[in-house]
């Protein structure tokens, strides 16, 4: 894939290995005492994955739930896992022979991709539909938390911009989400995948699909209770299905953050190149770090570029450095596709970086909410009215820690909340790319 920096980042350590120990070997000591502390390590497991917010320990404690069946998968707790998770609403618990028939036993020729939580195969159901079956690999036993998270969140919301969650599967060891399947791939690896696909990708066509995308996330930050911050929007993350409407994929990152809170301070997920300063650094996580990385997202679309692309001239290696750089000079067209030709309306292109330039403000307040965004990008609004200033860049991030002098691994909260030792972390800068070298392999 055209986009090296672009890996979902690991959970932290600390729960990582909380995690590990509900995978014990099953010696006989093992044995009984994971039989005899289930129930109470579900409970705690509750409490350690919550927030310190009674609102949000209400809504996750069929996690808990869950997690007891797959930690002990006798029959019996199979059964247990079935009927719990069916109790999640709208979607539906697949056997695992049913998905192993839908994909011809995850035969190679049907595997579509590959992502940070293991392999997607494309299959076909008993009931005829095609689905995208996501098996999460069995090292990646963090993988549990993002599993059910996505169940319970992606289960019950819908939206023409969201992709559709048909259900999933927890038998024994195999932690498996299956996906409505959508035809045409990701944006990483179409729009911005270089010349391994045939699609053409037209203004109009873009537009839509940046509006779409813009839809999708209002969607899920001011219309579903409580809101959801998607935490890993990106091109990869974007699906198109047959007549290329965009479809947010990957809610494994979500947080249900409950209404009345500002942000939590949360550990430090998402990916490389669309992180928002403040939840880079500070693991400060609001809505708006989903729309910092939404504006990154929409000058990849203009632009037919990945945001880092370290095969460029310095100057251009960084799409929103080259962005305000050209905006300063009034040649903000600039980057817009060559490819496109003079296929494209050139008001609305400035327009729609122009935005992105508001997206990505290093302030969180000046960024847009989402649904002001979807008003930008129609032309209901107008962006000319809004502040531009410099964006958030890596540079930022790079001040930022030379200022407050900080140690390399213990970056703490400006907001006066101290960031718990998941989300701190050891940032260094090498000719402008910013690396994260205290937080372990997803997979390791
Ligand atoms: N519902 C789907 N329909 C069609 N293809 C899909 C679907 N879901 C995933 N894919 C394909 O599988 C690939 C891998 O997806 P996956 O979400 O596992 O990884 P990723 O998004 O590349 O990385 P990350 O793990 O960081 O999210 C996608 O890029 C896409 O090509
Ligand atoms: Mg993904």
């Amino acid at each position: 894939m055209a986009c090296n920096l672009n890996q979902t980042l690991p959970l932290p350590k600390s729960k990582k290995d909380f995690l590990s120990l509900l995978f014990i070997p099953p010696t006989p000591f093992c044995c009984w005492l994971v039989a005899a502390s289930t129930s109470l390590a579900a409970e705690f497991f509750v409490f350690l994955c919550v927030d310190s917010n009674s609102k949000s320990g209400v809504k996750m404690t069929c996690f808990g739930l869950c997690l007891r069946g797959i930690a002990s998968p006798t029959h019996n707790n199979l059964t247990e896992i079935d009927e719990e998770i069916s109790t999640i609403e709208n979607a539906r618990v697949y056997h695992y022979k049913e998905l192993q028939a839908a994909t011809e036993d995850f035969c190679p020729v049907n595997k579509i991709g590959k992502g940070g939580f293991g392999s997607v195969y494309k299959g076909r159901l008993k009931d005829g539909r095609l689905a995208a079956i996501k098996v999460l690999s069995v090292e990646s036993k963090q993988g549990v938390k993002e599993f059910l998270t996505e169940i319970k969140v992606i289960s019950n919301i819908e939206h023409e911009n969201l992709v559709k969650l048909y259900g999933c599967c927890a038998e024994g060891d195999h932690r498996i989400l299956v996906y409505g399947y959508l035809e045409n791939n990701s944006l990483a690896q179409t729009l911005l995948g270089g010349a391994h696909s045939s699609l053409q990708f037209s203004w109009k066509t873009r537009t839509k699909i940046c509006i779409g995308v813009a839809r999708g996330l209002a969607f899920l930050h001011e219309e579903v209770q409580p809101y959801i911050v998607h935490r890993d929007i990106k091109a990869s993350n974007i699906l198109l299905d047959r007549d290329l409407t965009p479809k947010i994929s990957d809610f494994g990152l979500a947080k249900l953050i409950p209404a009345d809170m500002t942000h939590v301070s949360t550990r430090v997920a998402g990916t490389l190149g669309y992180l928002a300063p403040e939840y880079a650094i500070r693991g400060q996580l609001t809505r708006k770090a989903d729309v910092y990385s939404f504006g990154i997202l929409l000058l990849e679309i203009v632009s037919g570029r990945c945001n880092t692309n370290k095969r460029l001239p310095i100057e251009q290696q960084y799409l929103l450095e080259r962005a305000w750089k050209l905006y300063k000079k009034g040649e903000l067209i600039e980057l817009v596709d060559t490819s496109l030709g003079d296929d494209f309306n050139v008001d609305e292109a400035c327009r729609f970086l122009k935005v992105s330039l508001l997206c990505t403000q290093v302030m969180p307040k000046s960024r847009p909410s989402m649904s002001t965004v979807v008003k930008l990008l129609i032309g209901e609004m107008e962006v000319d009215a809004e502040e531009i200033s410099e964006p958030g860049m890596l540079s930022d991030l790079l001040s930022l820690r030379s200022n407050k002098n900080t140690s390399s691994d213990s970056l703490s909260a400006g907001s006066g909340k101290q960031v718990d030792s998941s989300s701190s972390m050891n940032t260094t800068m090498t000719h402008g790319t910013m690396t994260f070298t205290s937080i372990n392999d997803r997979n390791s």
